[in-house]
């Protein structure tokens, strides 16, 4: 079968190549792979810029939605339910975390994640996955099911808002969401569907973005900077794109009590000036939290799965703004203008 395989580490190796079919171990589905998203994470393997090399080739992808074709005896799945597959497995030690099934919380940092870390992806025609790690898909989602995984990565975000909010006396009106790339989207879709005020800033000054906000019933801010946004302060920030100023800007514009959850992975070795002093005294005196967030667990891919299921279908289908077959796949790297893209698996 064919599947998308690169060397992690190594520029130029991104191929679509022939490899063994799959053959499902105890406790594993088979699954016809149907559709992959692909993500900056992606975008940042295919260029060499993130991956951890060591291994030999690996079959690429983490945004996953396939058929089962065969399920063990006994497992919850049947022929022709429609699962994803989990990004991550738990570090072999495990950490206290990975052992409570937080494997998104690992300490030791000895994690695997599939199509990212020290195991083959989701990219293949066909591919295997342990029905302990598969997530079922409401059949009515369809395609959009592609959506579950980083939809999962903002069902853990807005657990862990919640759950900071909840030290003490909070009942947040206002969201901020920096980036209308499809993290900030589907930050911005599950802030509404919380009751928010929500508020999206991106840099694109006209086209989709806007009106896919507008769509959520959202305010549209165009613009590099917070000050594009006006003088309100939000109770809550989703940052969403890794940029180093507005991460510094975001720290001294919330509200008292405020929280920024940081959700983009930026590269190292760009440099800003920032007042320490003043960030710091805006944080302490506000009683403001910062904190970041990576991947999801089991209960968030569940919680993201509802959350896709009760949003308009034809909002989510906007967001995947390019539809590739498999043979293109060449075309779904390319940072381009595209919210969300997927490739296509199934001939
Ligand atoms: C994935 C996460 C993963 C992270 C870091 C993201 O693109 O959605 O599941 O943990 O990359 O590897």
């Amino acid at each position: 079968m064919r599947a998308i395989t690169l060397v992690p580490g190594k520029q130029g190796t991104l191929g679509l190549t022939e490899v063994p079919d799959p053959r499902p171990g105890p406790g594993e589905l088979l699954v016809q792979g149907l559709a992959l998203g692909v993500c900056g994470t992606d975008r940042e393997l295919v260029s060499g810029e993130y991956g951890f090399p060591g291994g030999g080739p690996m079959v690429l992808g983490h945004e996953s939605l396939g058929r089962v074709l065969q399920a063990p005896d006994g497992s919850a799945f049947s022929p022709g339910d429609l699962v994803v597959g989990v990004v991550r497995r738990p570090d072999p030690v495990p950490c206290g975390a990975c052992a409570r099934g937080e494997f998104d919380m690992c300490r030791n940092g000895e994690y695997t994640e599939r199509g990212i870390k020290g195991r083959d992806g989701y990219g293949s025609e066909r591919w295997t996955v342990e029905a302990g790690y598969a997530v079922r898909v409401d059949p009515a989602l369809g395609m959009l099911g592609v959506l579950v995984e980083p939809a999962s990565v903002l069902a853990k975000a807005w657990e862990h808002i919640e759950r900071i909010g909840s030290r003490a006396w909070f009942q947040p009106e206002r969201l901020l969401v920096t980036g209308a790339g499809p993290i900030g989207l589907l930050a911005a879709l599950m802030g509404r569907q919380r009751g928010l005020e929500v508020h999206v800033m991106d840099r694109a000054a006209s086209g989709l973005k806007p009106e896919l906000v507008a769509g959520l019933g959202a305010t549209y801010h165009q613009g590099g900077d917070l000050d594009a946004v006006g003088g309100y302060l939000p109770d809550l920030i989703i940052e969403a794109t890794g940029s180093g100023p507005l991460i510094f800007q975001a720290m001294l514009s919330t509200a008292s009590a405020g929280i920024v959850c940081l959700t983009g992975v930026s590269s190292a070795g760009r440099q800003v000036r920032a007042d320490a002093g003043l960030i710091n005294r805006d944080i302490v005196l506000e009683n403001d939290v910062v904190f970041g967030t990576v991947n999801a667990n089991l209960r968030h891919y569940r919680a993201a799965a509802t959350a896709l299921g009760e949003a308009d279908r034809s909002w989510l289908d906007a967001l995947i703004t390019r539809r590739l077959p498999m043979e293109e796949f060449g075309a779904a790297f390319d940072t381009g203008e595209h919210i969300k893209v997927v490739i296509t698996l199934e001939v």
